[in-house]
């Protein structure tokens, strides 16, 4: 398998804040899934935007196919924003509410000059069909679709310019649970069909499951565990991966959720950022930061994993 993108000690950072403190990822060719998991304010739509150069990267390194992706300019950089797409959490904001699904759809071929004008139309059809809207959907306005026909319509524009790569953030948490699981479906059979790769960023861990090989849990900007999707799921290590698997019932077994509330909710100085949260919690996970080690065919960054581990052996 060659590697389609590799991220190495990503640091983010708001002014002084840093925010995401050394993220590594690991992105084979398509069609493969990561998983992106972890609640409000872990830092996914920052390292999404981070992948897409839309924010400054503190530290660390971006390769996709094997190019750096952080010293890129001209022609270099306007390919990479070819064959990387980035679908939003937010449908509503993402079109522009005074262009005709049409005129979105096509803007890509504008911009990037991939298919001529008098051709445009038809390739705009062309993909209305493949993410399985209508055809009269082209001349209607964002405000006249539904959630889930907009979120579509992103889908379609960010397929527009045959993407290698796509960064998906929460594609489908602002919709209901029916439209959701149309969504679902769509990447699930655009993955197949297109070969794609993509980043799926999520808070749900049901949804990461069903579409993503692997994947990282990330707590406040730090990766807690990663691997398998499945044996995150099946037998997550990590406290945190715990209490998150234990919020979702509906995956089969509910195991009790091994979390606290938050006595502060400011990040400690030192030791593992969920220390304060955790039932398992002893005194060197107050003054020691956990590195990831390899436990269980996965990786975890917990002093208790082994503890931790026996809880859901
Ligand atoms: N414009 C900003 N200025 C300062 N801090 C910010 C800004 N945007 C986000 N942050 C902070 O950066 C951290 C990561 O935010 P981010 O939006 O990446 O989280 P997220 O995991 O995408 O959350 P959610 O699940 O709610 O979308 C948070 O602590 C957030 O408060
Ligand atoms: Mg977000």
């Amino acid at each position: 398998m060659s590697e389609l993108l590799k991220v190495r000690d990503l640091r983010l950072s708001f002014g002084d804040t840093e925010v995401v403190h050394g993220v590594d990822l690991d992105l084979p060719e398509g069609p493969f899934g990561l998983g992106v998991i972890g609640e409000s304010g872990s830092g996914k739509t920052t390292i999404a935007r981070a992948l897409l150069r839309l924010h400054p990267v503190a530290s660390g390194s971006v390769a996709f196919e094997g190019r750096d992706v952080l010293s890129m300019a001209g022609a270099a950089l306007s390919a990479y924003r070819r064959d990387v797409q980035l679908v939003f959490q937010d449908g509503d904001g993402a079109l522009d509410p005074r262009m005709s699904v049409r005129t979105a759809v096509a803007e890509p071929f504008a911009i990037h000059r991939t298919v001529p004008r008098g051709q445009r139309a038809a390739r705009v059809a062309d993909l209305l069909r493949e993410v399985g809207l209508p055809d009269d959907v082209a001349t209607r306005y964002p405000h006249q679709l539904s959630g889930g026909q907009r979120q579509r319509v992103v889908i379609a524009r960010a397929l527009a310019l045959e993407p290698k790569l796509l960064v998906l953030d929460e594609p489908t948490s602002a919709l209901d649970v029916t439209v959701q699981e149309r969504v679902l479906q769509l990447i699930e059979s655009l993955r197949e069909k297109r070969s794609l790769a993509y980043v799926l960023i999520s808070h749900n861990l049901a949804v990461v499951d069903r579409l993503c090989e692997s994947s990282i849990v990330l707590y406040r900007g730090v990766v807690m565990e990663r691997g398998q999707t499945n044996d995150l799921l099946t037998t997550p290590v990590h406290p945190y991966t715990q209490a998150l698997r234990a919020a979702v019932p509906e995956l089969g077994v509910v195991r009790p959720p091994l979390t606290r509330i938050a006595t502060s909710t400011s990040v400690p100085e030192s030791g593992c950022p969920y220390a304060d949260r955790c039932a398992l919690a002893v005194d060197v996970c107050r003054h020691e930061v956990p590195a990831l080690r390899p436990l269980h065919g996965r990786d975890v960054a917990c002093h208790q994993a082994d503890e931790a581990a026996d809880l859901t052996a």
